[in-house]
């Protein structure tokens, strides 16, 4: 495995690297300034091995490839009940950033879409936490799933405040409905802190891998979250990973995953291996073009296909 899997992420790569399909995040002006030919693979077994091939460690911001984890961390430090009376677990259909909640109480419908991960940030950490500690709790949380230090990128960070209207609206109309029970900005400010967090494409196949390992990290061996609160997660990435693309996720590619718009893009493969991949470049659901494409190889080539 050692020499055959880098030259097969080589090639896989060398494949899809052509396509200059797809647009960078236009409406995050930091992102849209990023460089679009970046472009990496890497797998992480749940036995601790970990290949790559291509822009394996360069840094770039984790966007909503965070809320699975945070999701996690959640789920694990206040219990099922009081996450699931917040948020629910029913795909949308609809895009990431769409102003949409159950109708009736006002919960977002999932933890995938903004409306979740916003509502669900709020919930991170133990009661009581201010919102700088909150936001403490969340970057160290995804530090133990990386096994490794992670920080903010101040610049993404202040570039996606500014033109955060939309997640602003959202938080205002949770605040209104008593989901959000704090100031709507505070919450907002710490949700887009949890997407600037940088990391590598290793990070990500790591972190995935650890919820491919039951929650385990198989690098540093630390328990991060518990197996019930991972085959959580992994359900709702399997339905909702992937936005108003998871239906086509689950055909073509069939594992739980989640997609963040500066090109990052993971999959987990229970008992087996994390996969993630880089590339900037989006189609129109927010999902980076060529890492789709090549976990579509993936998937073809090694019968991934779990769902
Ligand atoms: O809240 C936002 O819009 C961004 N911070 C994250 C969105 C995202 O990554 C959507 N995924 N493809």
């Amino acid at each position: 495995m050692r020499s055959i899997v880098p030259d097969y992420l080589t090639d896989a790569l060398a494949d899809v690297e052509p396509n200059m399909q797809g647009e960078l995040a236009g409406y995050i002006p930091e992102l849209a300034a990023a460089d679009p030919g970046r472009l990496g693979a890497v797998f992480a077994t749940v036995d601790g091995e970990v290949h790559g091939a291509g822009d394996v460690d360069v840094t770039f911001t984790i966007q909503s490839i965070s809320k699975p984890f945070v999701y996690a961390l959640a789920l694990s430090d206040r219990g099922f009940a009081p996450v699931l009376a917040k948020v629910g677990v029913e795909p949308s259909g609809e895009a990431f950033n769409e102003i949409s909640v159950e109708r009736g109480t006002g919960r977002p419908r999932n933890p995938m879409i903004n409306a979740g991960a916003i509502t669900v940030h709020s919930v991170a950490g133990a009661e009581g936490l201010t919102p700088t500690e909150r936001v403490d709790r969340v970057i160290r949380g995804l530090s133990a799933f990386a096994g490794r230090d992670l920080t903010v990128d101040e610049t993404v960070c202040a570039s996606e405040m500014e033109s955060a209207h939309r997640n602003l609206a959202i938080a205002h109309m949770l605040r209104s409905y008593g989901i959000l029970t704090e100031d709507p900005r505070a919450v907002v400010d710490g949700y887009i802190r949890q997407c600037s967090v940088l990391v590598t494409t290793r990070d990500l196949a790591v972190m995935a891998a650890t919820l491919a390992n039951r929650g385990v990290n198989p690098r540093t061996g630390q328990q991060v979250v518990d197996a019930a609160v991972v085959r959580q997660v992994l359900s709702v990435m399997a339905t909702c990973g992937m936005y108003d693309a998871a239906g086509d996720w689950a055909t073509q590619v069939g594992i739980p995953a989640k997609s963040g718009v500066a090109g990052g893009l993971i999959g987990a493969l229970p008992g087996q291996v994390g996969i993630a991949t880089f590339s900037p470049r989006l189609d129109a659901h927010g999902n980076s073009v060529r890492g789709v494409s090549l976990f579509e190889r993936f998937a073809s080539d090694m019968g991934l296909h779990v769902m």
